[in-house]
């Protein structure tokens, strides 16, 4: 008698993502998992025998479709307060750069951010990682970078390893110590990158650390900032990630992709240059069109280019207080859609098995025999409206690792 699998759910239809493009549909379908992996994805009729012999608990879906877990690989959730006073300014004319150069910006949320200890800390990001998860997260990527002091970076790396062990969704943290030049550097970039450099093998020796980050702008890092980054993690094995081409071409994208990054993100300014080292070294384009959206950007990233040259493109919330605070990747999903003009299943492509790659994870992102058990049953009668509702609450269970979460 072979072992039962843990849980087998039947009759919904399933959106495996199989293959390179299209749904991977499968009508009346059947998930079956064991031991937090998918261990059946296919057509009920193709069941090995019947359910209740097959698996300890048999859920009868009555419907709906399943979907890979959704995997939001760039957020910026763990941060102190609000700028929902600069979003009044803004809407009164004032820009992104002109706040930030002007004290506010990241600077602002760095300061609410240094105020609060772990546990309020902790508190406030909490609820934020609740409605990704609620919206179909199961992997959610994290960044520091409003601590920009040892302790406070340590702190939000911390809170985020927190999170995911309290919620049971697989979180991944970045470092972004070069995510601005706190105040008391202020003129001394170059120190501040030196410090940056020394915290890096300090955090990653905590076991905090999973990949690295910069902010590569007129308002942030120049690119030989950036490399002295890049290279503090190459020496310790760690991959790299670039907040890269978002108001300005700075080439950022070109230096991520030649230190083989996961991915270039953001990427409206990209040239045709950029695109084409991407293709080269496998980096993911993650688009993030909240922030396009918020800010009231014109500037599209080069879509057709990645298109065409066979760069992944991920989609992602870019959840933070200042440029985008988006608290569902579905939403992000319909933004890319209306903004970028992607097609619904390049936006749920961009949300799962792109997303994974934007984070290095080949183990998630499609509904396969042996990847994580990681998914979402939806109340829809097709995957399209999944980036179609603006809003809404369509989730009808989520699954990471096979445990069912919410
Ligand atoms: O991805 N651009 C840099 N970082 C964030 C914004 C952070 C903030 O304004 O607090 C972004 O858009
Ligand atoms: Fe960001």
């Amino acid at each position: 008698m072979p072992e039962l699998w843990d849980g087998l759910v039947v009759g919904a239809s399933l959106a495996t993502l199989e293959g390179d493009a299209g749904w991977g549909a499968i009508e009346d379908g059947a998930l079956g998992w064991r031991d937090g992996r998918i261990v059946f994805a296919g057509r009920r009729a193709d069941l090995p025998g019947e359910p209740e012999r097959l698996a300890d608990a048999v859920v009868e879906a009555g419907g709906g479709w399943i979907t890979p877990g959704l995997v939001d690989c760039h957020t910026h959730l763990v941060f102190g307060g609000h700028r929902a006073a600069e979003f009044e300014q803004r809407l009164q004319g004032a820009s992104y750069e002109e706040i930030a150069r002007s004290g506010g910006g990241i600077v602002s949320t760095v300061r609410a951010t240094r105020a609060a200890d772990e546990e309020s800390l902790f508190a406030q990001s909490l609820p934020r990682a609740r409605a990704l998860l609620a919206d179909g997260a199961t992997t959610l990527e994290i960044k520091s970078g409003y601590g920009l002091d040892l302790d406070g970076e340590r702190r939000m790396l911390r809170v985020a390893r927190r999170i995911g062990q309290s919620l049971g969704v697989d979180v991944r943290t970045t470092f972004l110590g070069a995510h601005a030049v706190p105040p008391e550097f202020a003129g001394r970039a170059e120190a501040y990158i030196d410090a940056v450099c020394q915290w890096l093998p300090r955090l990653h020796g905590e076991g905090l650390v999973d990949a690295v980050d910069a902010f590569a702008e007129r308002i942030g890092f120049t690119p030989a900032q950036t490399r002295r980054v890049f290279e503090a993690a190459r020496a310790l094995g760690l991959p790299v990630k670039l907040h890269a081409d978002q108001l300005s071409d700075g080439g950022g994208a070109a230096l991520v992709a030649e230190y083989g990054g996961l991915s270039a993100d953001h990427v409206e300014y990209t040239s045709s240059a950029g695109v084409a080292a991407m293709a080269r070294a496998g980096t993911v384009a993650v688009l993030l069109p909240g922030a396009f959206h918020v800010l009231g950007e014109t500037r599209l990233p080069p879509l057709a280019e990645f298109r065409a040259q066979g760069v992944p493109m991920a989609v992602a919330t870019d959840c933070n207080p200042g440029t985008s605070p988006l608290l569902s990747l579905r939403q992000a999903m319909q933004l890319a859609c209306t903004h970028f003009r992607l097609t619904p299943e390049e936006a749920l492509r961009g949300a799962t098995v792109h997303a994974a790659r934007a984070l290095g994870l080949h183990d998630r992102g499609i509904l396969r025999p042996g990847l994580r058990a990681d998914f979402v049953h939806w109340d829809v009668s097709h995957p399209a409206e999944l980036a179609y509702w603006l809003g809404g609450n369509l989730v009808r269970s989520v699954h990471a690792g096979g445990q069912r979460l919410c």
